[in-house]
């Protein structure tokens, strides 16, 4: 409809029925099919009548198609108003067809796939009746022991703008279409803001970040997500500067709608409007309803502040009916934008394409871009078909590849990797262990056994999916201490090991990364995992992933990033034992495996770089041109990775930051020149009054395919700040 009629509708309705359209429930309250998987937090009991839920605004995580029209048919004959429902789900790497976990998709450096494998998901969400997925999440994160890494781009500000952009573009296509694009959902970006900086990695821990920081390395994975139109915000659970986000006036009304003039939906985490009571910021409901909604929160999910308070307090005055509007406004325009008053189906009728070949091959193709080799000695991967091999572990005959935030993926329906294996390898054995954590000694000696008549091992090991995603947060980052056994009595009698990893989060491989002669990061990989990793390990396929987190050489040394800031007191490489400088008595600084690291089975060279304006004038931009060769005998990818230094600025600045990237594939012997392009107001910073400033005087660039191995430097020279 015109919106202008929303006004009118707008003006038609109560107060009750204005509350309700910013009420979201899940399908507990309704009369559909359950399922554990929808529960995503507390329930307690919400105070909701009948009548209320009647009239309630959205819906979270319905199970199907069936129940979805099953709702909105009801749901349309309780609203007076006919105004439909809208449903939201967590559709965070895929709907049935599940793409690898989006930790390990910030990891391909490919945004076109990124963007291919959450438009597939589009399709398969809108296919069940839903209309919103709460994706992307863009929190930056730097600590490993929190599980909700696995959702996250990584540790990088540029990665995870990019990463944002495919997201919300795969999702939503262009924006201003939604409305007759039914294969096309709308994104709603989470958590804003800050979410990824909980203290020592816990979940729901507090959050304490300078708004230099915010604005800095936080806000711009945002602004990139905002900037293709994604439709919605969701709020953190997280404080800043000691006010919980979802009653943050500063976060909502001055950051998010005024500096970055998003007209979109906001809405609650889980819970969290009535979690400001826990916080201590509000005696009871009745001023969490009103701190949050003046906060600039619209709709309140999964409790019942706003529905038994809001009423009142606008007839008492304490809250103006404009503000009440506004947000209602929001939520009727998002259902207009999405096409919902002219077809509540929306969706419902397109054809059904999940687990169609087509999508599991963009799933198959997205898992084995994902896989990040970080050892190869003595070229031991890719493995010889014909040889014996040993296929063993816990993760051998597992099906627990689809990875943590998976609500409609069937495990049951996913190959496990002995499978797919076993048809390329002829002469595997597989020998799996029931567990990952308690193997026993029958089965490492039947393993041992194995090994001895094989020319090779390889050890599928990891951690569970349950063990990454929401609430899992763990202070150990090793393998369970039952496989590095496994893993160590197999290296006794046999050295050609193979490490196959599943993985939500960086891990500490220190204690076993001599153990294996080669080591491929396999995070989970989705519903094709087990066929993307058989192609990698015999070489159809080369790995061409790079990290986008930091694995530690221990946990200790979390939070780690490559884009620390420097300190007074460097450790002098020359001298690394020096006493007074910045480091650990018992561990170097730097991580085991850094990020942007990731080998392939052959290997490029940057044989030249040049910057091709060394004097930057205002407004201009910068050209830098990078020469690779592939010297070598087999086609091969590789990142090439633009690196900066801000020597002198008013605020100490990263010791290096990714500002470009760029994906090559390579023929053996050619010869390829890139250019990567930045704008003079890609060169500045924040300082300490959150003012965007950019200097004159001398930046430092680097080059290389990774972030600890980098060329010399070259220096671009800015004429003018601004
Ligand atoms: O979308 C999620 C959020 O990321 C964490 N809490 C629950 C929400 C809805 O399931």
């Amino acid at each position: 409809m015109e919106n202008e009629k929303l006004q009118v509708l707008l003006s038609k309705m109560t107060v009750k029925q204005k509350v309700a359209q910013l009420l979201q429930l899940n399908p507990f309250y309704f009369e559909a099919d359950r399922n554990e998987e929808q529960i995503t937090g507390p329930m307690t009991d919400l105070h909701v009548t009948e009548e209320e839920i009647g009239l309630v605004g959205s819906i979270l995580g319905v199970p199907d198609a069936e129940n979805a029209r099953k709702i909105q048919n009801q749901h349309l004959t309780t609203d007076p108003n006919k105004i439909p429902l809208l449903f939201m789900i967590d559709a965070i790497h895929g709907y049935k067809t599940i793409y690898p976990i989006p930790l390990a998709m910030a990891g391909t450096f490919n945004p076109a796939i990124v963007e291919e494998t959450a438009s597939m998901s589009a399709y398969e969400t809108s296919t069940q009746g839903h209309h919103v997925t709460f994706s992307p999440m863009v929190d930056l994160v730097r600590d490993a022991r929190w599980g909700r890494v696995m959702e996250a781009s990584g540790e990088d500000v540029y990665v995870n703008q990019e990463m944002a952009r495919a997201f919300v573009r795969g999702y939503q296509g262009p924006a201003n279409e939604l409305h007759g694009n039914q294969e096309k959902i709308a994104a709603c970006v989470k958590h804003f803001a800050g979410y990824g900086m909980v203290e020592g990695g816990r979940e729901y821990n507090t959050v304490d970040l300078s708004r230099k920081e915010l604005f800095q390395n936080h806000l711009p994975a945002y602004e990139a997500a905002l900037d293709e139109g994604a439709k919605l915000v969701m709020s953190a659970f997280n404080l800043f500067e000691g006010v919980p986000v979802s009653a943050n006036t500063y976060i909502f009304r001055d950051i998010l709608r005024e500096r970055l003039a998003f007209e979109g939906v906001t809405i609650s985490d889980w819970g969290a409007v009535k979690e400001l009571v826990y916080h201590g910021v509000t005696g009871g409901k009745e001023g969490a309803a009103e701190l949050a909604l003046k906060a600039g929160i619209d709709i309140e999910m999964m409790s019942s502040c706003y529905i038994e308070y809001l009423e009142v307090l606008v007839e008492r005055g304490e809250i103006e009916t404009a503000i009440l509007d506004e947000a209602v406004l929001r939520i009727l325009t998002l259902k207009n934008d999405l096409g919902l008053f002219e077809n509540p189906y929306r969706g419902l009728d397109l054809e059904n394409k999940e687990l169609s070949e087509e999508h599991l091959d963009i799933a198959r193709r997205a898992a084995e871009e994902s896989f990040v080799l970080l050892k190869n000695d003595e070229q031991t991967l890719p493995l010889n078909t014909e040889a014996k091999v040993a296929l063993v572990g816990p993760f051998a005959e597992s099906d627990d590849l689809l990875g943590g935030w998976v609500i409609f993926g069937k495990r049951d329906e996913t190959p496990v990797l002995a499978t797919k294996f076993k048809e390329t390898f002829t002469n595997a054995t597989v020998v799996p262990t029931a567990d990952h954590q308690t193997i026993t000694d029958a089965e490492i000696a039947e393993a041992v056994a194995a090994a001895k008549l094989s020319d090779s091992v390889v050890l599928a090991v990891g951690e569970t999916s349950d063990e990454s995603g929401e609430a899992s947060s763990r202070s150990n980052i090793q393998l369970a201490a039952a496989q590095q056994k496994l893993i160590k009595a197999v290296a006794e009698v046999n050295e050609n090991i193979t490490l196959v990893i599943f993985n939500g989060r960086p891990l500490e491989l220190t204690g076993i990364e001599a153990y294996a002669k080669a080591i491929l990061i396999a995070w989970f990989p989705g519903s094709e995992g087990a066929n993307a990793l058989t192609r990698v390990l015999s070489g159809k396929v080369a790995p061409s992933a790079k990290l986008t987190m930091s694995f530690p050489r221990a946990v200790g040394q979390v939070p780690i990033y490559y884009n620390q800031l420097p300190t007074g007191r460097p450790v002098d490489a020359a001298d690394a034992d020096a006493a007074f400088a910045s480091s650990y008595l018992d561990v170097a600084n730097t991580p085991l495996y850094p990020f942007g690291y990731g080998l392939s089975y052959g290997e490029l060279t940057i044989t030249d770089w040049s910057i091709a304006n060394t004097q930057l004038q205002k407004d201009e931009a910068v050209s830098i041109e990078v020469t690779v060769a592939n010297t070598g005998t087999t086609t091969t990818s590789d990142v090439v990775q633009l690196y900066m230094n801000d020597p002198i600025a008013a605020v100490s600045r990263p010791i290096k930051e990714l500002k470009r990237f760029h994906k090559l594939t390579m023929a053996p012997q050619t010869t390829a020149t890139i250019t990567l392009t930045l704008l003079y107001k890609e060169l500045g910073y924040y300082d300490s009054q959150t003012n965007y400033r950019i200097d004159a005087g001398e930046l430092h660039f680097t080059v290389g395919f990774d972030s600890a191995h980098v060329s010399e430097r070259k220096t671009l020279t800015v004429k003018e700040g601004s």
